[in-house]
């Protein structure tokens, strides 16, 4: 049989499958959930001019080349993609595109799920009912951290940190934000103040990372970042795992520096830190941010779009490199 013109790493959401067969007629891809080994992703993009990727495959300088000088567009079915190689794609003229926004609002209600979840000792109060261990009410069991009125640090500051900040609207809180640029909107509406990483790590009895993964943000909290906050501080990670150190973190929880974390996002995802797994007062989720119905079926289709788009010449809605247009 022929070879589609595109390839999909992984079976996303039919809504997007549709619109991609609309296009294209029947397109290769992998049906299943689970991420191809390197070598069955360098011989499934072979000759493709687009490829439709997951944020757990790889796409760099060697996928890039195995596909072949007729790859126009990778559409990456995710909004970070940091599992780019974007520079080695533009150098190629290989557009590089993203689903920002459509995700925005299932990512800081996940946020929010491991912030409560991780200060009010959810999942660990449902280890132990589950398992027969609960003896009955007492005033001083499974004590966690009050939420309202505190003070929220949100550590960047784009539509995920930004929509995560407003969403604290309920509880009163007092908003520290960090950010390349001010955030007027989150001064205006929340009266949120912007300042530097030590004073929030400091301040804040609730932090949450909102970054994408750079070389500047790569190992941003480790053990200096942990010393400095405070003893009833909650963690929470719901961007790139490898922001986090997470060997320091382990060590952090493990000896109540910090009081708790709520962590969707690992360094060695899907593997954890030794010793993370055994922690009761870390909330643990397998990297499922985006992952509602409507907002992974929103995401299919901006991704079917975009591949789309490139393809036909025309510009995509949503491109990381808009210079190789
Ligand atoms: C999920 O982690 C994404 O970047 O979309
Ligand atoms: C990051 O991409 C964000 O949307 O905040």
């Amino acid at each position: 049989m022929k070879r589609s013109r595109i390839y999909v790493t992984k079976a996303i959401p039919e809504n997007g499958l549709e619109l991609l067969r609309r296009s294209f007629g029947r397109i290769d891809l992998n049906p299943t959930q689970k991420t191809l080994p390197r070598k069955e992703l360098l011989a499934a993009v072979r000759g493709r001019e687009g490829i439709l990727s997951c944020l757990t495959d790889s796409i760099d300088e060697e996928v890039l080349r195995a596909a072949g000088p007729g790859l126009r567009a990778v559409s990456n079915y995710a909004v970070g993609t940091d599992n780019i190689d974007v520079a080695a794609a533009t150098e190629r003229g290989v557009a590089v595109t993203n689903t920002p926004g459509v995700l925005t609002l299932a990512t800081a209600e996940m946020a929010w799920s491991l912030l409560l979840a991780a200060a009010r000792r959810v999942a660990e109060g449902d280890r132990i009912t589950r398992s027969g261990k609960f003896a009955g009410w007492g005033p001083t069991l499974y004590l966690g951290r009050a939420v309202t009125g505190k003070t929220l640090g949100v550590i960047g500051a784009g539509r995920i940190g930004t929509a995560f900040a407003r969403l604290s609207k309920g509880f009163r809180m007092e908003v520290l934000y960090r950010a390349r640029r001010p955030n007027r909107a989150l001064e205006r509406e929340l009266g949120a103040r912007r300042t530097s990483l030590p004073e929030i790590l400091k301040r804040s009895d609730f932090l949450s990372l909102h970054v994408d993964l750079n070389p500047s943000t790569r190992g941003m909290i480790g053990r200096k970042e942990f010393s400095l906050m405070k003893p009833s501080a909650v963690l929470v990670n719901t961007s790139r795992g490898p922001v986090i150190d997470e060997k320091e973190l382990v060590r952090a929880l493990k000896s109540r520096k910090i009081f708790a974390a709520g962590l969707d996002v690992y360094e060695r995802e899907p593997r954890l830190a030794p010793g993370l797994a055994s922690l009761d007062n870390a909330v643990l989720a397998p990297h499922a941010g985006s992952a509602t119905t409507e907002a992974r079926a929103a995401m299919a289709e901006l991704a079917a779009e975009n591949l789309i788009l490139a393809l036909s010449g025309r510009r995509p809605k949503t491109c990381v490199n808009p210079e190789v247009l």
